[in-house]
């Protein structure tokens, strides 16, 4: 199959060059000629673990080529994918949709011959009939399926999420695309991978409930969090107690600070519009984005309670600045908000983060000093605050903690540590959704 994809950033890469590498002849597309010519010299644009390495071996074996001109690489493709980025519209929360129609309507003066379009970004439902209708008028004789077919990749997990799915969702309504979109998820290993066919609206409301799903979990679990502060209960054993129950799952049920990241804030917002529109509202995910927003924020609260009720010319270490762990990425990561409500209650904050930083000098609000490494950002610091789990911080030399630090508090957001094992080395330490200083003895971690 000859593929083109159009839009090489987060998902636009990743996709193309997994599809090269099940054997396809696939050209990455990108307006950004910066982009694109690094692309061409080998470096990446973005952080993705073992992305480097495919992409090398990929354009070794001539599977994979990079270019800017769409016109040529539309041309001659049997698939056509669309992966440009749907943001946050600015005023509104709707999913902007402005890059996918110029694509469409770019994708519609090239097409040559039958070509299946497949709109791989995350689109509001009706947007794949917009597409058709779009190429249909640009070029009357273009010759062209329309199929959704939404991406469940999660970020530092993208390449083995992208060949290992739980399930491949397709949505088509010209039977002409069925065979083709088997042929490109054809390779032996993913026969095991469920393909659901379905219509497109269908296929385009499947991304958003998963999403909108997944992120009403985590804010449960927060919530059960919060209840366990109030009550003396301890949050992971109850997830691991109703995680359990198949019914419910282990998984996506790990209490902190709240979600972030690309996908689940503009996903759910988006949801929650089409859904108004539609006159269904899903009062669910509306407190689901009101809670999670709130959250966030209101982490700062725990810092200044360990600190004894003022941050007030305190310094605090933040270690962990982007949204989870193994990327780069810091969009609605929930130490922008933490670090901005420290900042308006006069603390000065030190921060670290091992991938994250350049994105972060450009996000944090101003005035944050950022540090080379876990134990700088603790230099002389009345308390820490652990805010995204990178491996990095689950074994900390606590000694030498202690020895640079102002006062030894340590506030965990994301429960990697046990209170005993700290009070050991002195510590005070207070975590989300748990009772201080209890042990607890084999309790699995609840998320994946
Ligand atoms: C998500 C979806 O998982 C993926 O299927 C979709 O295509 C894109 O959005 P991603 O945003 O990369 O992927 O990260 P994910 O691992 O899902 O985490 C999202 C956020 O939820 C993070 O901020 C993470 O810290 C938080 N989270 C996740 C929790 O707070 N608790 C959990 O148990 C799981």
């Amino acid at each position: 199959m000859r593929i083109a994809m159009i839009g090489s950033g987060y998902v636009g890469l990743v996709s193309g060059v997994c599809f090269a590498d099940f054997g396809h002849d696939v050209i990455c597309v990108d307006k950004a000629h910066d982009k694109i010519a690094a692309l061409k010299e080998g470096r990446i644009p973005i952080y993705e673990p073992g992305l480097d390495e495919l992409v090398q071996r990929n354009v070794r074996s001539g599977n994979l080529s990079f270019s800017t001109d769409i016109a040529t690489s539309v041309g001659e493709a049997d698939v056509v994918f669309i992966a440009v980025g749907t943001p946050s519209r600015r005023g509104d929360g709707h999913a902007d949709l402005s890059y996918v129609y110029s694509a469409a309507r770019e994708i519609a003066s090239a097409v040559k011959g039958f070509t299946v379009v497949v709109t791989k970004s995350t689109v509001p439902v009706g947007t794949g009939d917009e597409v058709d209708r779009i190429i249909a008028e640009a070029n009357p004789l273009a010759d062209v399926a329309v199929v959704s077919n939404p991406e469940f990749l999660r970020e530092g997990a993208a390449i083995d999420d992208f060949k290992r799915p739980d399930r491949i969702v397709v949505g088509l309504e010209d039977e002409r695309a069925r065979e083709v979109m088997a042929e490109v998820y054809r390779p032996l290993y993913l026969n095991k991978a469920p393909l659901v066919f379905t219509d497109r609206r269908t296929s385009e409301l499947i991304k958003y409930a998963a999403n909108a799903f997944l992120a009403m979990k985590i804010t449960f679990i927060n919530e059960v969090a919060d209840l366990c502060e109030s009550v003396g209960a301890n949050v992971q054993e109850v997830a691991n107690g109703i995680g359990l129950d198949k019914r419910i799952g282990a998984k996506f049920l790990h209490a902190g600070p709240g979600y972030g990241g690309s996908c689940f804030p503009k996903d759910t917002l988006a949801l929650v519009k089409t859904a108004q529109d539609a006159g269904s509202p899903i009062r669910l995910i509306e407190t689901t984005v009101e809670v999670n927003t709130q959250r966030k924020r209101a982490m700062a609260r725990k810092v200044v309670a360990a600190c004894g009720g003022s941050v007030r010319g305190k310094t605090i270490g933040m270690l962990g600045l982007t949204f989870k762990p193994m990327t780069d990425d810091m969009r609605d990561a929930p130490s922008i908000a933490i670090a901005q409500a420290l900042v308006d209650l006069g603390a000065k904050i030190q921060a670290y983060d091992p991938e994250g930083m350049g994105h972060a000098k450009k996000i944090l609000p101003p005035g944050i000093d950022f540090a080379e490494g876990p134990y700088e950002a603790a230099e002389g610091a009345d308390a820490i605050c652990i805010v995204t789990e990178w491996n990095q911080f689950r074994a900390l030399d606590f000694k030498r903690l202690r020895d640079v630090m102002s006062a030894p508090v340590i506030v965990d957001l994301r429960n990697i540590y046990q209170g005993d094992e700290l009070a050991k080395h002195g510590f005070s330490y207070s975590s989300i959704g748990r009772p201080k200083n209890r042990h607890m003895a084999g309790i699995k971690d609840a998320a994946e």
